[in-house]
Parts: C-alpha cells; structure tokens; sequence
C-alpha cells in the first residue's frame, strides 16, 4: 500500500490504475481511523478494484473554538489498519496541497435545505466545507463510487443531494454505523471523553432506542417525544444540543403521515460533542 502527499502524486498513479481500466472507490476520512471507518474501506475493496483513502483533517469544516488543532493525527497507526483492510492507496495531503491559496479566497460548495438545521445549526459553516473538500476529492481522485457512514446522517443527505444537484459522475454508497459493545458509535472524538464520561456516553443510542420504541408504539406526538428525550439525556450529564424526529429524506419534522423516520441527536458531554441517529420504518 502506498501513501502519497501531493496531487501530482496521486493523479499519476490513478492514470495508470485507469489504463488498466480498474475501477476506484474513494473513501474520504479525516483519519485516526477505528473500526467504523474501516468497515467502510473494506466494503469500497468488495466493490472496486483500487481503494483510495484520503486523510485530510479539512480545516473548511471547523468552526471557530472547535477541535481543529487538537484533532488526532495518527498517520502510522492509520496506515497499519489500511494495510490490513484491503487499501490500495492513502491520499494524506497538507492543508497548503489543498488550499493552495488560503482557506478566505477559496471557493465554495452550497448546498441548501438538507445543511440546514441540526449539526448544520449548530455548526455554521460546517456542510460548506464538508461539500466543498468531498467536491474537490472526487474531482481529485475521479472515483467511481465514494463510501460514507451512516454514523453521519445529515452529512451523507448532504453529499447525495450536492452529487446530484451537480450532476457529479460520482455513486455515493452509505455503511451502516459501527458501534462499540455497549452501542455507543465509534467516533474519533469518543477519545477525548473521561472515563466517567465514557460510563454515561451510551446513553445517547440507549435515548434513541427508547424514543425509537415509543414511534414503534404508535405514538405520533414527536414534539412530546423529543422533549421527553431531552430530559433523558439531561438526567444522564448529558446537554443536548439537538434532539430532532425528522422524515428520513427531507430531514424536516416527522409528520404522523410518515413512514420513514430518523432520529438524529448531539449532545455534548464535558466538552465532547457527540453525534448519533437512529432509523426506522413505520
Ligand atoms: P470522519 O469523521 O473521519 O469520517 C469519515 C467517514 O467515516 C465518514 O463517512 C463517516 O460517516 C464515517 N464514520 C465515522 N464513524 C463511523 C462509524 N462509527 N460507523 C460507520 N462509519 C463511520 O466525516 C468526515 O470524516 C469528514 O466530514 C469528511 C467526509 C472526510 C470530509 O472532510
């Protein structure tokens, strides 16, 4: 397996993957990857004959006072676990390979309606740069499908709704969440917890299993119910940020009318925040 920093790099190499007429599956990582992200490398490496995963810790997506600089970097640990799991190549470029001339002039991808709300309310900002580096990896790497976690609900309605505004050639496939045992879902920033904050952090799947249950019920009135979620997280150590029953497509408020149903919560703990969802068919 190799790594390679710059795009010069990786565009030569990809050249010839393409000669051979191989076909390449992307998975885009901002790394110190753990079992969640490379459950996604290994179902790219069923499915395309080159695997490129990009590392890139993209500052566009970090708001102010968020983890931008504290964020692990852990490129030797991630490319033993590359190694491992079928990856053809590991794409680790610096911010200035990226954004060559600064992050102010640098243009921007939209995308409206979907960013809107939850972690894009909270994080202003967060979805631009999101769509904006996944445009320039898939313009970067020219893949034929790109692999994204479930894990991050909002960000891959995200990334399907820009792929197909823009009409970029691009499949987008999802992987279902990974979870540790005791059902929190594994997530790079669960590292920053305390292990008192660690003892409390399953609540979050256990709050949107129960609430999940009480729709399973029959029951409809999602405000309730999100309210009655908050308070469980609230009386844990949790502080929600969001707690939020939304049509599995449109994330806008579940009505009683639908079927398909997510629930998608925040909260942070200490100062970790942390992210989860939860769907179901009705
Ligand atoms: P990152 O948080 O490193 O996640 C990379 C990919 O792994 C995302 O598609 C994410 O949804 C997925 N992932 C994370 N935890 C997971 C879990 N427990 N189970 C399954 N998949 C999981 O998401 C990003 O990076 C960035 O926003 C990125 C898309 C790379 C753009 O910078």
């Amino acid at each position: 397996m190799r790594t390679v920093h710059s795009l010069k790099e990786l565009r030569t190499i990809l050249r010839g993957y393409r000669q051979q007429g191989k076909t390449i599956g992307l998975v885009p990582t901002m790394g110190n990857l753990h079992e969640g992200h490379i459950s996604l490398v290994r179902k790219a490496a069923e499915m395309a004959d080159v695997v490129v995963t990009s590392i890139f810790v993209n500052p566009m997506q970090f708001g102010a006072g968020e983890d931008l600089e504290t964020y692990p970097r852990t490129l030797a640990e991630d490319q033993d676990k590359l190694a491992s799991a079928g990856n053809t190549l590991v794409f680790a470029p610096s911010a200035e390979e990226i954004y060559p001339e600064g992050l102010a002039s640098q243009t921007q991808v939209v995308v409206p309606d979907v960013s809107d709300g939850h972690c894009g309310a909270s994080r202003p900002g967060h979805f631009e740069g999101v769509a904006t580096v996944v445009t320039m990896l898939f313009n970067m790497v020219q893949p034929d499908f790109a692999v994204f976690g479930e894990k991050d609900f909002q960000q891959l309605a995200v990334i399907r709704k820009m792929v197909r505004d823009l009409m970029i050639p691009v499949d987008v496939v999802g992987g279902p969440t990974v979870r540790e045992d005791d059902g929190l879902a594994k997530s790079s920033r669960n590292g920053y917890l305390t292990p008192e904050e660690r003892q409390i952090a399953p609540t979050v799947y256990q709050t949107l299993q129960a609430t999940a249950a009480k729709i399973t019920d029959g029951r409809t009135d999602f405000q309730a119910l999100e309210s009655e979620a908050e308070q469980s997280l609230g009386d844990a150590g949790l502080r929600p940020d969001y707690f939020n029953i939304v049509n599995s497509q449109t994330l806008k408020p579940a009505t009683a009318e639908d079927r398909e149903i997510t629930i998608l919560t925040a909260a942070f703990l200490g100062t970790t925040r942390l992210i989860d969802n939860l769907s179901l068919t009705r």
